[in-house]
């Protein structure tokens, strides 16, 4: 055995595979330190590239190697087996090898691993490899038939079941799929089933299995399935094409979910729901994932990727319909913000730090690390924007002849954009240039009026990223509409498509000038620098017709306003005290719309926001300031408050759009209430309350105003025993934490007997909380810094995806002063010094320190 140093991989250096797989037999005798796969694959030379047989494995014990029936040279290496061409038959050929796993020691949750006394797999992007040997590569799809041996109840693999019997189950899949789609579960689990016919008449089983006690969880999940598959067969005419589909809940699990053929397997806080346990925004979540999973059988599984670079292609297609759907299912407008707050918050920031990349990269050392808001979120801002500029009647047909073409294919961007191109028969050459080049362009606009026309004059400019000094204009769908100043709107949406840096679009024929709302919907996900007084923002934030801008106009007053505070002690603006009062009392609005016109910007958003205009971000200054304005607001607002409060109870729980939008308005005015009223609406709230929307809620806005430790003391009593409840207690208290207390919090969190490094879940709940508090994260003693950096390494050994993964709260450094920056630059160098430190580490700090 020959050990290899971390490589990195080049999307130009993409060539076939020297063999295809046609089928693979696989029997898995299940024990947890000594599992034996026994595999039997059948292989086809590649007459495009013959060449030596290259199977990848780590981390296995290889028992025996046959190659038809016959012993055979080989070589084995850290990662691969490698048997000659001259060694091979140049006709098709079987395969045959046991190899010895251990899925209890297995805590990367990478391969073959077990949770809660359960067996469970996680294949994407390369987990495979710790399987068994195998070709595990995306663009080699072969047929699979698994049988499982155990004395488990429940033993699951992807496909169709076969066929069973005392001790064993076999199962067979007749799509051909990539090693990464392979699943296998098995366990002492229960099944909440129902069933669902498709459009083209077939019988579908559905199953969600689940420990025992949490099978009252998993009725919402299952509707959001069955609306996710009546849903792709109504917009995109894509039916389900097996026999049955499961879902298997896994408490430790580094992702959210994961899209394996038939058998998906979900974190459990993504898929297990009850009004009592989860809040709204719990449910909003599994109803999201459970669609993105369930969509990825066409866009992935059906059609996958030829190569990880082409990550976006089935992740950013698939995130743009998870958020139609849940578009539909709830309220655009909401979903619209929600899904441009994120985007800011994670996409932005990285595309603005040293982690920025394309949306479809060039080279990467571990792939895992680039399931970012790059490839998923921005991939799917892309997507909107070739929506917008082709039209929904092109955008369909295009997505019908993508289906037809590649069905069973394995496919790159390139064919995404030619089945576009197409249908419409445009060059889409320009376009495409989103997939490869990173950064944000920032888009500035002057207007000049003259006579009767408005001229709107466009800038673009996208700063420089790691690697690409650069930048070319982009083509950016611009969707624009003026409003006449009686409020009236005199040009309804209409796209300008940008495709130079500088470019004019006239209006004409308009009797007096009008205001612009400009980037209506977030229609391209850039920077907008536009400048504006408080006075028109406050004037669209009362006439915009289009939701995203009104609610964008309201966010830049409060943000304006935050600056001001920050840089030069100005009180909160009149205008936007105002305009955000008239906002909060007018009852014709969404309460979910109200809601987020309410929320203030975030630390972290606001730090962002000074960065871009050349100030030091003081992250004390922006806690202070920005709990400053909340009070403000609470005693602005302290005759309207418990009339909203009152006025949005939404009285039985119902996990709809309509209830979780009241909810949600009302905890907003309840963490200002809190304020006013010394805690008693919370109190009482926190104690009368049977759904966890409102527990949380008004626990969360006692926390936040500095009370409510004997709530927290029985918030525990009542839900030790439900770990998901409890990710949220360790959670919380971490959030709001004032400044100076958050990394003591957390670190005294760490030792309590319910923390468990090694659950992801509860790693999160603490550490990315702690760095989700940004006055607490960046705390002057730097004790937070020093805090993460000592459980990252503690982790790194154990589970190298999540720690990898959370790096990543130390990627805008370079924001802060000279003090903070020296004290974050010596904890990611402490990380790289550590000896072994994984190749998934060493990538992720490496680029952080640039
Ligand atoms: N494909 C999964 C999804 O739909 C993500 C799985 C990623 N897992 C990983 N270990 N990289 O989002
Ligand atoms: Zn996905």
């Amino acid at each position: 055995m020959t050990a290899h140093a971390p490589q990195t991989i080049f999307l130009k250096d993409y060539a076939e595979p020297h063999h295809w797989v046609e089928t693979a037999h696989l029997t898995f005798k299940l024990s947890p330190r000594a599992t034996l796969v026994v595999s039997k694959i059948a292989f086809k030379p590649n007459a495009n590239n013959l060449g030596d047989l290259i199977l990848n494995g780590e981390q296995l014990r290889l028992v025996s190697v046959q190659i038809n029936g016959a012993d055979v040279p080989y070589e084995t290496t850290d990662t691969h087996l490698t048997i000659k061409q001259s060694d091979l038959p140049q006709e098709p050929f079987t395969f045959e090898a046991t190899v010895e796993i251990s899925p209890e020691t297995n805590t990367a949750l990478e391969g073959l691993y077990m949770s809660s006394g359960m067996y469970c797999t996680q294949c994407e992007a390369e987990g495979f490899r710790k399987i068994t040997y195998y070709p595990d590569r995306p663009d080699v799809m072969g047929v699979f038939t698994v049988r499982v041996e155990s004395d488990l109840p429940v033993m699951l693999s992807n496909g169709n079941p076969q066929a069973s019997g005392d001790g064993w189950a076999e199962w067979h899949d007749p799509w051909p799929k990539p090693a990464y789609l392979f699943a296998l579960v098995a366990g002492d689990l229960i099944a909440h089933s129902d069933h669902f016919t498709t459009i083209e008449g077939n019988h579908v089983d559905l199953n969600i299995y689940v420990r025992k006690g949490d099978e009252d969880k998993c009725a919402f999940g299952m509707g959001a399935l069955i609306d996710s598959m009546i849903w792709d067969e109504r917009v995109y005419g894509r039916a389900y094409d097996l026999d049955i589909f499961n879902i298997v809940a896994v408490d430790d699990f580094n992702m959210g979910a994961m899209e394996n053929k038939g058998l998906n397997i979900f974190n459990s806080s993504c898929v297990l729901a009850s009004p009592e346990t989860s809040t709204d925004a719990t449910f909003e979540r599994v109803e999201g994932i459970i669609a993105h999973e369930y969509f990825h059988n066409w866009t992935g599984n059906r059609i996958t990727c030829r190569d990880w670079f082409q990550l976006c292609l089935k992740e950013g297609l698939t995130v743009y319909r998870d958020q139609m759907f849940s578009g539909d299912m709830r309220s655009h407008a909401v979903k619209r913000i929600e899904e441009v707050l994120q985007l800011r918050a994670r996409q932005f920031r990285e595309d603005n730090g040293p982690l920025a990349h394309n949306v479809r990269p060039e080279s990467f050392v571990e792939i895992n690390n680039f399931y970012t808001a790059t490839v998923y979120e921005k991939g799917a801002e892309i997507i909107g924007m070739l929506r917008r500029l082709i039209g929904d009647e092109a955008y369909y047909k295009g997505c019908n002849l993508y289906f037809d073409r590649h069905d069973g294919q394995a496919v790159t961007i390139e064919e995404w954009i030619k089945a576009f191109e197409d249908v419409t028969g445009r060059d889409l050459t320009h376009f495409k240039q989103w997939y490869s080049q990173a950064g944000t362009p920032r888009l500035s606009v002057t207007e000049d009026w003259a006579d009767t026309t408005l001229t709107l004059t466009f800038t673009q400019t996208t700063p420089a990223t790691p690697g690409q000094d650069v930048k070319k204009p982009q083509v950016l769908p611009i969707m624009v509409g003026l409003i006449a100043p009686n409020g009236d709107e005199v040009v309804p949406s209409t796209v300008l498509e940008m495709t130079e840096t500088t470019q004019s679009f006239t209006f004409e024929d308009l009797t007096e000038r009008p205001i612009a709302s400009i980037l209506r919907d977030f229609s391209a996900p850039v920077i907008l620098q536009r400048e504006m007084t408080a006075k028109t923002r406050a004037f669209l934030l009362a006439h915009d017709t289009d939701p995203f801008n009104t609610w964008e106009m309201g966010r830049m007053l409060a943000k304006d306003t935050l600056v001001a505070m920050i840089i030069d002690g100005t009180p909160p603006a009149r205008d936007y005290l105002d305009a955000l009062k008239s906002m909060l009392s007018d009852d014709s609005k969404d309460p979910a719309f109200r809601a987020l016109c309410l929320a203030l910007p975030s630390q972290d958003d606001i730090a962002q926001t000074l960065t871009d205009a050349g100030v030091t971000p003081d992250p004390m200054a922006i806690y202070e300031q920005r709990e400053e304005l909340r009070h403000t607001l609470a005693t602005e607002f302290k005759d309207i408050l418990p009339g909203l409060y009152a006025a949005n109870d939404a009285g039985a729980f119902k996990p709809d759009a309509q209830g979780s939008g009241k909810r949600s308005l009302r905890m907003s005015v309840l963490a200002l209430l809190t304020l006013n009223d010394g805690g008693k609406a919370a109190q009482t709230l926190f104690e009368t309350s049977d759904n966890m929307t409102e527990q949380a809620g008004a626990l969360t806005a006692l926390l936040s105003a500095g009370t409510g430790q004997e709530e927290l003391a029985s918030f525990y009593a009542q839900w030790f025993h439900d770990r998901l409840v409890m990710d949220k207690w360790f959670m919380m208290q971490v959030a709001s934490a004032a400044p100076l207390d958050a990394a003591r919090i957390a670190s005294m969190l760490t030792e309590h007997a319910d923390f468990d490094m090694k659950n992801p879940n509860r790693f999160r709940a603490v550490f990315g909380a702690l760095h989700g508090n940004h006055g607490g994260f960046h705390a002057p003693d730097g004790a937070a810094y020093k805090l993460l950096a000592d459980w990252l390494i503690k982790l790194d050994p154990l589970n190298p995806q999540t720690t990898a993964r959370m790096c990543g709260a130390f990627e805008t450094w370079k924001r802060y002063d000279a003090d903070r920056q020296g004290m974050i630059k010596d904890q990611l160098n402490r990380i790289l010094a550590t000896p072994n430190l994984s190749g998934d580490t060493t990538e992720m700090v490496t680029r952080i320190l640039g």
